[in-house]
């Protein structure tokens, strides 16, 4: 079992898989920009303890125990006993090369490297890579959000080994997480089928075939589905989804993966859905308190 574990990037995504590697036991070691990031990261991951105390499911001792196993640094070479790094840093080719550049100079030969990337190919990072570590480079992709999304795809590129492959396994499950091995096509298994969906639920709501509610509603009541298309592209981020959309399209060129016009003119206005406070949906924090005008 990996005992060890880093984390770089501690924005929504990297919060979480910090937080669920610490709850299962983890020590955490967390890699941030400079020192406002890491502050701001580590109060992420803390603030998500203070709430499971608000609520009862966790007491003073062990939400202390879990802050004490999470340390937070601004320098690579304090991760070289981890024996997993997973990348979370955003969805910037250069930002992740650079990453990766720096923990093969920091780790030793034996760690595995892995990307927590929605859209990029896992191969695609490995340039800054010995050709010695590329059985140990693969794809860790967990879901927003991470701490209440049972599933984690484990991505699979050309040279990974299948004893990597078992690691990160064992890791997963130990998270209390069911995993899955996706091949390093665009998009691996979920996103290759659930982005054209959301993409065709805003082109319906760009083309008037119903309002942001009814659209949300039908698939929410009819199809049992935890929220809406249009309420799930806000919680994603609709700069995120334009982006995924792209590499896609570029990747596939099916129109099931064209990113509508909508959703190019509601980033260009600023509109990205919870993050920025405005989507298809007005927000207050994490709460969607209703719909905004098209
Ligand atoms: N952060 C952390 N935990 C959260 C959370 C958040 N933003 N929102 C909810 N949770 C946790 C709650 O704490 C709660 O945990 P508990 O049972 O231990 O108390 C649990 O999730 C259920 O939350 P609630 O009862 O408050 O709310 P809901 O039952 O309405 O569930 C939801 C909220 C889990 C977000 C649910 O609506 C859902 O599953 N939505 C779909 C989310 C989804 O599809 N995510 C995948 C996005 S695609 C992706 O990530 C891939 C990327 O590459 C684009």
């Amino acid at each position: 079992m990996i005992q060890r574990v880093g984390v770089i990037g501690c924005g929504l995504m990297g919060a979480g898989i910090a937080q669920v590697a610490a709850e299962a036991g983890c020590e955490v070691v967390v890699k941030e920009m400079d020192a406002a990031f890491l502050e701001k990261g580590l109060a992420r991951i803390h603030g998500a303890w203070d709430r499971a105390m608000a609520k009862g499911k966790l007491d003073a001792a062990k939400a202390e125990a879990l802050r004490k196993a999470v340390c937070g640094t601004t320098d690579y070479a304090d991760l070289q006993a981890c024996g997993l790094v997973i990348e979370a840093v955003p969805e910037v080719p250069e930002l992740k090369l650079a990453a990766f550049a720096a923990l093969e100079k920091a780790l030793p030969p034996e760690a595995i490297l892995c990307s927590n990337t929605s859209s990029l190919p896992i191969g695609s990072l490995a340039a800054p890579l010995s050709p010695s570590r590329l059985p140990r480079l693969a794809g860790l992709h967990f879901f927003n959000p991470v701490p209440a999304m049972p599933l984690v795809e484990i991505v699979k590129a050309l040279p990974t080994s299948a004893e990597t492959v078992a690691a990160l396994k064992g890791f997963v499950t130990a998270l209390g997480k069911t995993p899955i091995v996706a091949p390093d096509a665009p998009g691996f298994i979920v996103n290759r089928l659930l982005v054209p969906y959301l993409l065709d639920a805003a082109r319906c709501r760009e083309q008037g075939l119903a309002s942001t509610e009814d659209i949300d509603a039908g698939m929410k009541l009819g199809c049992g589905h935890p929220m809406g298309p249009l309420l799930l592209c806000d919680f994603v981020g609709l700069d995120t989804m334009a982006h995924v959309a792209e590499v896609m399209f570029d990747a596939f060129g099916d129109p099931r993966f064209k990113c509508p016009t909508l959703v190019k003119q509601l980033v260009a206005a600023g509109r990205l859905g919870r993050k920025s406070g405005s989507g298809f949906y007005r927000w207050e924090g994490d709460k969607a308190v209703g719909v905004e005008a098209i």
